[in-house]
């Protein structure tokens, strides 16, 4: 459930109606629900109610500030995969000791700011990370909390570009290796082994994966205690899907997912961690664009939009789907026709739907892309000289521009000449 719902025959972003801030703000934007991103919260917390547990909310999904301080001010604590994002954390109000710090490739100093910054775990992925994490720990006189991410070699039947849990896949130690590394971890100094760290890939729909998962990460960490390492906290990663199709998708819901985790790993005495990301910001953010045309081609209709791939690219590098709507309510009955709905940047990769049903739009109508709260704002560029697209987070009847659309002249002035020129 979300809070972008039609009243009045306008589509609303709670209380305040869509077209009220695209007065304000232009076309194209990100809008982004309080309500939605307070619910979704709430409900993995009830989820894992009866077990001592941190949501660690996934920044890469979406970053922006406000979001982050709306989830902080809740409690959650934050998954990050840089320094960029630590920032984020930090500049949002998380302290260091409720954030997560995953990924595949942390440098030295990425490591170095997450102890000075008293970071809650390292989410170690390579008996290589482990050497550099004890190397820079000494160096920096400080102890580090490691949890080993394992790989399970499970098949988390997604999308290929977001599955991480195969043995084929660069991220984690492969579990079958996972006893050798965790001796490893104890013999090297500045280690302070904690726990044991799992994700399989993004947009899952089925439990099934996960299940496997969570048993074998169940079963490591009896082999880990009995080989005498105090694994206390299991951090089970994000990856829960959302319905992209409103109409005909029913991913398994949060309170399922946290029955299974309860099943699994529930008996273990240990504290759970989670990373969901998608889960929380996907449905609680739309982008809203403008039909600069409704173009005739051979045999198909375009519509072409003031909203491009370089906004929202998923359904260009992972032919996503995201339901589109108009902001203004069709009439109940009104006849849909297929059309293509496109943006203007010049490679055909940008288009978002194809034949796709929709209610009568002309040139100068709005529409939205429902579910792009996560890996929209965040994936977006300047590509084709456009800029970045701004970001607006509602509360009730209040509305607050969040990240603001750069002016081009502050978009060219980050290049610089070099003296050699003429
Ligand atoms: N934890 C780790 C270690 C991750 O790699 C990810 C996502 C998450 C948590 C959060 O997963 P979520 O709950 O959001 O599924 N750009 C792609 C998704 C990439 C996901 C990458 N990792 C998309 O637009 O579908």
């Amino acid at each position: 459930m979300d809070h972008f719902l039609y009243r009045d025959g306008q589509l609303h972003a709670e209380d305040v109606p869509v077209a009220d801030i695209v007065a304000a703000v232009g076309t194209p934007l990100y809008i982004y629900s309080t309500a939605t991103l307070t619910r979704h919260y709430r409900v993995f917390d009830e989820a894992l109610s009866g077990l001592p547990h941190l949501i660690a909310y996934a920044v890469k999904a979406n970053g922006n500030l406000a979001v982050l301080k709306t989830l902080g001010d809740l409690g959650a604590g934050m998954d990050v995969v840089s320094e960029g994002e630590f920032r984020r954390a930090l500049a949002a109000g998380v302290p260091g000791g409720r954030v997560v710090f995953s990924g595949v490739g942390k440098t030295a100093e990425e490591i170095a700011f997450a102890l000075a910054h008293n970071v809650r775990q390292l989410n170690v992925e390579s008996f290589e990370e482990l050497e550099l994490v004890s190397q820079v720990a000494v160096a920096e006189n400080r102890s580090a909390p490691v949890a080993l991410r394992v790989n399970p070699d499970v098949d988390a039947k997604t999308h290929a570009k977001i599955a991480t849990g195969k043995s084929e896949n660069k991220f984690g130690i492969p579990i079958a290796r996972a006893r050798e590394a965790y001796a490893r971890a104890k013999a090297l100094p500045g280690i302070e082994v904690i726990g044991v760290d799992v994700h399989i890939g993004s947009q899952l729909t089925d439990l099934a994966p996960f299940e496997s998962a969570f048993e074998k990460v169940a079963e490591l960490t009896r082999l880990l205690r009995e080989d005498g390492h105090d694994i206390r906290r299991i951090d089970l990663g994000g990856g829960l899907g959302i319905p992209y199709r409103q109409a005909n998708e029913a991913p398994p819901l949060p309170f399922d997912y946290g029955a299974l985790v309860k099943r699994t790993v529930g008996d273990l005495g240990c504290e759970i961690e989670i990373e969901p990301g998608r889960l929380i910001a996907g449905n609680a953010g739309i982008l809203v664009g403008r039909v600069v045309y409704r173009k005739q081609g051979e045999g198909r209709v375009f519509l072409v939009l003031d909203a491009a791939m370089n906004d929202l690219v998923r359904p260009a590098m992972y032919d996503a789907w995201h339901d589109i709507v108009p902001v203004r309510e069709p009439a109940p009955g009104v006849e849909r026709a297929e059309v293509d709905v496109v943006g203007p940047v010049c490679e055909s990769g940008d288009t978002f739907a194809r034949a796709r049903p929709l209610p009568p739009l002309e040139a100068g109508d709005l529409v939205a892309f429902r579910s792009a709260g996560a890996y929209g704002a965040v994936m977006s560029s300047e590509y084709n000289g456009r800029r970045l697209v701004p970001e607006v987070l509602v509360n009730g009847d209040q509305f607050a521009v969040v990240r603001a659309r750069p002016s081009f002249d502050e978009m060219i002035a980050r290049d610089t000449i070099p003296s050699w020129t003429a």
